[in-house]
């Protein structure tokens, strides 16, 4: 149980926390937009679960999250494997101004 002032999001929560989630497109200098979902947590919320992006989704009272189930780990892994032929063909230049090597 995590409790917390000041935070609006789920990824937000779980930072003040120490709890870490995978993020790609997560600055605190831009509003989250949820463009990569490598945020993606299982929430239940009225007896429900379902998947959705921390960095969007609002915390509130009683709200379930987990952060590390099978579930979310694998979609995690799916979403990478969609990302990753987009970015091994688009030059280092148009990437980022600072290459980052990645070893597989
Ligand atoms: S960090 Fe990219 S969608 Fe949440």
């Amino acid at each position: 149980m995590v409790s917390c002032t000041n935070v609006r999001t789920i990824l937000q929560a779980a930072k003040a926390a120490g709890i870490k989630i995978p993020t790609l497109c997560d600055d605190d200098r831009l509003e989250p937009y949820g463009a990569c979902r490598m945020c993606m947590v299982e929430i239940v919320k009225h007896g429900r679960r379902r998947l959705v992006a921390s960095c969007l989704f609002p915390v509130e009272e009683g709200l379930s999250a987990q952060t590390d189930s099978e579930k979310v780990t694998r979609i995690r892994k799916m979403i990478i494997e969609l990302l990753w032929p987009v970015g091994s063909n688009t030059p280092r230049s148009t990437v980022s101004p600072n290459p980052v090597s990645i070893r597989g």
